[in-house]
């Protein structure tokens, strides 16, 4: 069964094909990073029109590069939240248009359960099916996920497809919502997951102390006092009050004292991560642990879990751990294979959805 799937919920549009949910055709990406990189994070009303400039071109890409028409697509699927309204309404209603037409199934699927998914893609790249990672294997139930995002921090546990347990999640700010906040505190380019992540490298992970957050449920998060501690930091640091403004902190720190925070930052935001799927895993003695979405790309969360978990994790290359239509074609294959198919003429989309 081969599966379109349709990503726009936030900054990227992406169209993949997926064959039997882990075979991956093509994915194109089309990142609009470079449109909101001068505003410092994503503005809605630009990521919408943007979306419906490069819609049906991507969709076109995606077929050419799978090499196949319409007739050799079986299902449509498409994320219809959580996300930015406008942004969701531009791929939703692609959808359901294509489906209308071609006369396809069309399945609305969870962005966040989406980047779960990626991790059920056998690595695949571009319709070079050959090319298969030997290191790829299926994920097992019961599995563990971290989904960790710009949009999301979840702790799931999955008995199968569609069967799953929240465990916990964030109560204020997204983590990778959080590395973008940190970066602009310390003046670092947007995303700010990445650039964080580069500023630390050469940072002292122990030079500052920053709190953790405890919670009632020892399954949630919270990154918003992160953040704040780290501001707090930088503005002590000069002999400043906590009135001092951020934007005036990147032209007072030093080169060091960036790499500093940015690694003492992440190296909190990362421990609250692993404490909790550590504890998880102890808990439910998952077969699998995942971790997905675009935080699941930083290099010192895949050191410290791999370091504290007796089993492998598993996580995605970069194209499929930020957002991509391939983790929404693989998850559509499930819905197909479980659900029954939405009404094109009645798909709605859901900014909040919830797990
Ligand atoms: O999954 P994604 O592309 O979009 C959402 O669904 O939100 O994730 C984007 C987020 C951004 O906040 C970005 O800063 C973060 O993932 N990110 C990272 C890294 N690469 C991307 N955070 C930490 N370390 C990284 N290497
Ligand atoms: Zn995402």
């Amino acid at each position: 069964m081969r599966v379109l799937g349709i990503e726009t919920s936030c900054d990227e549009n992406s169209v993949a094909v997926v064959e039997d949910g882990r075979h991956l055709l093509s994915n194109v990406i089309f990142s609009q990073v470079d449109l909101h990189k001068i505003y410092g994070g994503v503005v809605p009303e630009v990521a919408a029109r943007s979306h419906i400039e490069v819609m049906l071109p991507t969709v076109q890409e995606a077929l050419e590069r799978a090499k196949l028409d319409w007739d050799g697509i079986d299902v449509i699927s498409v994320a219809n939240g959580p996300g930015l309204g406008g942004s969701l309404l531009i791929g939703t209603l692609t959808a359901r248009t294509l489906a209308h037409i071609f006369n396809k199934p069309l399945y609305g699927v969870h962005h966040a359960l989406g980047h779960v998914y990626a991790n059920f893609i056998d690595w695949t790249v571009n319709g070079k099916r050959k090319i298969k990672n030997e290191k790829w294997r299926e994920p097992k139930f019961p599995l563990l996920a971290l989904i960790v995002s710009g949009g999301h921090s979840h702790l799931l546990l999955l008995k199968n497809h569609f069967d799953y347990r929240l465990l916990g999640q964030t109560q204020d700010d997204a983590v990778g919502e959080a590395f973008d906040k940190a970066a602009k505190i310390l003046g670092l380019p947007y995303p700010g997951g990445p650039s964080v992540q580069s500023a630390a490298e050469t940072g002292d992970p122990d030079k500052y102390l920053l709190p953790k957050a405890k919670l009632e449920n020892k399954y949630d998060f919270s990154f918003s006092g992160l953040k704040t501690a780290l501001l707090r930091q930088a503005q002590a640091l000069h002999g400043k009050s906590y009135n001092f403004p951020s934007s005036g902190l990147p032209a007072l720190l030093t080169v060091s004292e960036v790499h500093d925070l940015a690694a003492s930052f992440q190296k909190t935001a990362v421990a609250m991560l692993v404490d909790k799927t550590m504890t998880a895993f102890e808990e439910f003695a998952p077969k699998t642990v995942v971790i997905a979405g675009g935080v699941a790309a930083n290099t010192e969360l895949r050191r410290q879990l791999k370091e504290g978990l007796p089993i492998a994790i598993y996580y995605a290359p970069i194209s499929l751990c930020t957002d991509n239509g391939a983790m929404i074609a693989s998850l559509g294959y499930y819905a197909a294979t479980y659900k029954k198919p939405d009404n094109p003429l009645e798909l709605d989309i859901n900014p909040s959805l919830t797990l």
